[in-house]
């Protein structure tokens, strides 16, 4: 066994609203996206593209999200709505994933989908290589339409994982995992 794999089987999160400076230089969210897009990609259709929403661009998306009628927002009460707004802007830096389905191709939509989810995944264990902490979330913002033409999305676009990257030094312990035995089995 190796260090990767010692990192591997203890990998965690950080909760996005422990992250503080530093976040990656600009140099650093470049290798990110560059080891990011290194994903299985069934017959190369790169499924997915990445969109970094800056610090004030979060503060103004979040204001016109905040006026959006609650039919617009879905179905969440109104102060879970409120929380997942706050840590949209917690973190120092916020890398959306969107997962971009390409219409009329041999390879069904869920496998693009499964593409981007990998892209996501490659890009939390990216940071934390290079010394960074990440959490993957999602919240109503990236689920409701009004909102998300709001983030930039196209037809056929959603949001796959909106990564929020910065550092901590808070020591952090496991979360309940399953049972090998649980979940593998031999056909
Ligand atoms: C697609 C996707 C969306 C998620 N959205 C949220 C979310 O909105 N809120 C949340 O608290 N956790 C969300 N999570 C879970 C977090 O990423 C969480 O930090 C993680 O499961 C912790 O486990 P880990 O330490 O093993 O990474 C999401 C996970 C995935 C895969």
């Amino acid at each position: 066994m190796n260090e990767l794999v010692d990192y591997l089987r203890s990998r965690r999160s950080s909760l996005a609203m422990t992250l503080v400076e530093p976040a990656p230089s600009e140099a650093e969210i470049q290798i990110l996206i560059e080891i990011a897009s290194r994903v299985p990609d069934h017959k190369k259709l790169q499924p997915w593209r990445f969109v970094e929403y800056g610090n004030e661009a979060r503060v103004e998306l979040v204001k016109k999200f905040q006026q959006l009628s609650d039919e617009e927002a879905g179905s969440s009460p109104l102060e879970k709505r409120q929380v997942e707004l706050e840590r949209f802007l917690s973190a120092p830096l916020v890398i959306g994933v969107i997962s971009k389905t390409i219409e009329n191709s041999a390879v069904p939509d869920y496998e693009q989908v499964l593409s981007a989810g990998a892209a996501t995944m490659l890009m939390l264990v990216a940071c934390n290589a290079m010394g960074y902490e990440a959490q993957w979330l999602t919240g109503w913002f990236t689920r409701s339409r009004k909102a998300t033409e709001l983030l930039g999305l196209n037809k056929g676009e959603q949001i796959a994982g909106m990564v929020h990257i910065g550092s901590n030094h808070i020591a952090k312990t496991d979360r309940t995992r399953p049972e090998i035995s649980d979940i593998f089995s031999k056909f």
